[in-house]
């Protein structure tokens, strides 16, 4: 009996710790040739990381999550709020063909349903002012009205503006002002529902906009002069902001709706700041913070989070800055950047990466060496770069140093690789040329693109041939 006892004791609890304390991550697909959804499956669970955060419900993408155990957040665009927020009938046969579905005995572990994403960002001019809040109440009655209410929750990805301490500190919080009443229901509606509130957070941010941001207030390692407010001293950026939501949240009746971390991370390239070993530094400080299940000052306890972000994005917009493009903990191809402990033990280990990812063939497209007039090739290298990812290139960048012909050649490969090393897009008026050997400059990477149609033909041919030689077995 003591055994039996014991056992469900050990069983509770690694349920329990599994549960309670995962680990998440978003996946977004801006990229001229995403991984394969089975090869992001096998990297989570190589790795860990028992959540992921999708941007919308794509069915192909979401099946693969299946009989994983991996819980699951899909999306809703912010272009589809309207939809949502007019029509009921819109969000019943959206559950239906796009949760429910999945909800089949081994099926997908769906547990949020993320309504738009940050959708009152400021840049957005107000476009999704009047629908966000419809939308998200239109997919919680939907969820509810099939029984799935209490299992997955709606919520709203937001970004961290939409509350903010006026020129005070965290007790001084509040949301903003031009949306506090909106902000205000939307989080009681949380409370109602028992649904979290998501922010994303980033300090890097905070850093990149602000000249004068005390560098040592956006990382973990403590610093010289924290921000004392009311009483509490402040030492990391996280812990402010985190608890500048709380005050707001206490301010509008919504105190208790749980907080979860969004998106968290910090880019590896493109910027003074995005490097690896900044990257490095500031995950380390995070994970070892989140492991001490201490919280924040306002919000103790264990906060539950999601990096941002799995992978390299390399179509994300740059209009924030070129670092957009390298939020993830591994690049374009699945690979990791550098080692990490994401349990906060501080034994930090390279992470496992994609397996069997199949690269395009070892071409590169360069400048060619006997190329006259390249006074003319301003606009080519514009046109190449603004359809393909220069990114690495720009100041601060892993590939900033080059020299002039360096720069073209970078921008040639690019559009090369982003398309799929198709011969005509290695022309650009009898300039370029395509090479066999590698054409990488020092520690600038000239990388060769990924042949993901291949992966997903690939995987789907092999099931075919798993099938036949099921179906000849059977035959005989
Ligand atoms: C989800 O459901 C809607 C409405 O039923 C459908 O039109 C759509 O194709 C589905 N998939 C996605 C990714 O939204
Ligand atoms: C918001 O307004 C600015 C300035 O009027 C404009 O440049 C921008 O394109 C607008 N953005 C959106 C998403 O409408
Ligand atoms: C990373 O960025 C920091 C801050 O700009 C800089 O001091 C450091 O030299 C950079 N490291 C590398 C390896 O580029
Ligand atoms: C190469 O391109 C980058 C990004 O546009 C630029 O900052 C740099 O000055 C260029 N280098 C040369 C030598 O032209
Ligand atoms: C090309 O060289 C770079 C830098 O040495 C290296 O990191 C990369 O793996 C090489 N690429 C291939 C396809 O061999």
């Amino acid at each position: 009996m003591a055994h039996i006892k014991m056992l469900i004791w050990v069983c509770c609890l690694a349920l329990w710790t599994s549960f309670a304390f995962g680990i998440g991550v978003n996946w977004g697909t801006q990229a001229a040739q995403t991984l394969h959804p089975s090869t992001i499956v096998q990297m989570l669970k190589d790795n860990k990381i028992d959540k992921v955060k999708l941007f919308d419900s794509d069915h192909w993408t979401v099946k693969y999550f299946a009989n994983t155990g991996i819980e699951v957040m899909v999306g809703i665009p912010n272009n589809q709020l309207g939809k949502f927020a007019s029509d009921y009938d819109f969000a019943k046969e959206w559950v239906k063909n796009n949760v429910s579905t999945h909800l089949y005995n081994g099926g997908v572990n769906i547990k949020f349903v993320a309504v738009g994403n940050e959708p009152f960002l400021k840049s957005y001019n107000g476009s999704f002012l009047k629908s966000t809040f419809p939308a998200l109440q239109n997919v919680q009655k939907a969820l509810n009205a099939v029984g799935l209410g209490d299992k997955i929750k709606a919520t709203i990805p937001q970004n961290a503006d939409v509350y903010d301490s006026g020129n005070g500190g965290p007790s001084n919080g509040n949301f903003r002002s031009d949306i506090r009443d909106l902000m205000q229901n939307i989080c009681r509606f949380f409370k109602e529902n028992n649904a979290p509130f998501l922010v994303n957070i980033y300090p890097f941010l905070s850093l990149n906009e602000n000249k004068h941001f005390p560098v040592e207030f956006a990382f973990f390692d403590g610093t010289s002069k924290p921000v004392k407010d009311n009483g509490i001293s402040y030492t990391n950026m996280f812990d402010a902001n985190l608890d500048t939501l709380v005050v707001s949240m206490r301010k509008a009746n919504c105190a208790g709706v749980k907080i979860i971390v969004g998106e968290i991370g910090w880019p590896t390239d493109g910027d003074l700041y995005g490097n690896v070993t900044m990257a490095k530094k500031f995950y380390s400080g995070f994970f070892k913070k989140i492991a001490t299940k201490k919280g924040t000052p306002l919000y103790p306890g264990y906060i539950e989070y999601y990096l941002f972000s799995l992978t390299d994005e390399n179509q994300k917009s740059i209009a924030p800055g070129s670092f957009e493009r390298h939020w993830g903990i591994f690049k374009y191809d699945g690979q990791p950047k550098f080692p990490m402990d994401i349990t906060g033990q501080g034994r930090e280990t390279m992470p496992v990466g994609a397996k069997n990812i199949k690269y395009l063939e070892k071409k590169w497209c360069i400048l060619n060496k006997y190329a006259q007039d390249i006074g003319k090739l301003p606009s080519s290298v514009q046109y190449a770069c603004s359809r393909s990812d220069c990114t690495a290139t720009s100041y601060g960048g892993s590939c900033n140093k080059l020299d002039a012909n360096g720069n073209i050649s970078y921008a040639f490969n690019m559009y090369f690789q982003m398309n799929g090393q198709d011969v005509e897009s290695c022309v650009f008026d009898g300039m370029a040329q395509i090479v066999q050997t590698n054409a990488s400059i020092g520690s600038c990477l000239f990388p060769l693109g990924l042949d993901s149609a291949g992966a997903r033909i690939g995987l789907d041919s092999m099931i075919n041939i798993l099938v036949g030689f099921f179906l000849f077995l059977a035959l005989l």
